[in-house]
């Protein structure tokens, strides 16, 4: 891959201190920062003052003084994390609590939390006054390096994940890796599923470097390709390498299965269906294994899984335009979105997947 177009994609990552790094969302007048280090979150009175709001609606996951003043009066609400919350009518009740408290569309919406309360945060911001300004202070890895950046918003539908949202750029993103101190393990490794994911559309090597530098480098991957496609029409699309296997693992398993560990498993198959189209040589295929397995994440499918329910859910994928099953694979010019996938074939690769009893 190295020399594709997806490489030269990447933003460059400004050095601002011996432990802060910026790397910056380039869209025109809604371009943003994103600053990555140790005790970033302590910018937030700046960010706050930039906007020029003179209200902030914090909306949180962690403990409520896991946000630093912002510096303007502030009403704080408790979140949590979780799909369980991700919900059209959570949305609405922060957006009734937005009301009483008399926040304006000047005013500005905080969230802090783990991908699901970026996402329900930046969709009631999104909506509230037809778009109030939104600051990310995302506290999981997994957030840090994907969910927050980029603009999507999103709740789910009991027909599938993420179906109802809108794109809605935050104003800023704070990563602070101080709040990755208190992850739990299994919440760590979960954030190594995008990391894992990333080697693959032209952030790779990652893989032992300090954890603010695998952030660093993955948000600049992202912001490079958001830049380029905002709105999901082309090349933003690599950025669901391993997805639409991982969504439907996550579908199928209620949840049970996490994002980045549904996706980590939905890379190895992603491998596996590329090499079966005879798009990528036998070497890569086997390098997707050993990345996801480099990282600590799960790569078999869990036990009791039916591969024909796994089908069932991703022709609703999200990426499809049609009824067919579409996919992002690796090939020979680097990854690239690839439609109507030959529905035998996919089941015939889930079958051969290694199943978690076999594992
Ligand atoms: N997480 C995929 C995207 O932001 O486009």
């Amino acid at each position: 891959m190295t020399g594709s177009p997806v490489l030269q994609a990447l933003s460059p990552i400004e050095r601002i201190g011996p432990d802060h790094r910026r790397v910056r969302v380039e869209l025109g007048e809604h371009s943003y920062p994103i600053d990555i280090g140790s005790g970033v979150r302590h910018l937030l009175p700046e960010v706050v003052a930039r906007i020029g709001a003179r209200r902030a609606a914090i909306i949180c996951a962690r403990p409520l003084d896991a946000v630093p003043d912002p510096g303007v009066p502030a009403l704080r609400l408790a979140a949590r994390d979780g799909e369980a919350d991700k919900t059209l009518l959570n949305v609405e009740s922060l957006c009734s609590r937005f009301t009483d408290f008399g926040l304006t569309r000047s005013d500005v919406v905080i969230s802090c939390g783990g991908g699901t309360t970026t996402d329900v945060a930046g969709l009631a911001a999104a909506l509230y006054h037809r778009g109030v300004a939104v600051v990310h202070l995302p506290t999981s890895l997994l957030a840090q390096v994907d969910a927050s950046v980029g603009g999507k918003t999103a709740v789910n539908l009991p027909a599938g994940k993420n179906l109802v949202g809108a794109y809605w750029q935050p104003r800023a993103v704070l990563c602070d890796t101080d709040y990755l101190a208190t992850l739990p393990a299994a919440e760590r490794v979960n954030g190594y599923g995008e990391i894992a994911r990333a080697h693959f559309i032209g952030a790779p090597g990652l893989s032992g470097r300090p954890v603010a530098e695998q952030i660093a480098v993955s948000v600049a991957l992202k912001a490079g390709v958001v830049a380029r496609d905002e709105r999901d029409s082309g090349l933003r699309h690599i950025l669901n390498y391993g997805h639409t296997l991982g969504h439907a693992l996550e579908r199928v398993t209620n949840y049970a299965m996490r994002h980045g560990e549904g996706v980590a498993v939905g890379t190895v198959f992603a491998g596996r269906l590329a090499g079966a189209l005879g798009r990528i040589a036998p070497d890569r295929v086997a390098e997707h294994l050993a990345v996801v397995r480099g990282y600590g994440l799960p790569w078999a499918l869990p036990a009791g899984i039916d591969p024909h329910d796994l089908v069932a859910v991703m022709r609703l994928d999200k990426k499809s335009t049609n009824t067919g099953l579409t996919f992002v694979l690796d090939g020979p010019a680097g990854p690239e979105l690839v439609p109507d996938v030959d529905e035998e074939l996919v089941l015939a690769t889930l079958t051969a997947m290694p199943h978690e009893q076999t594992a």
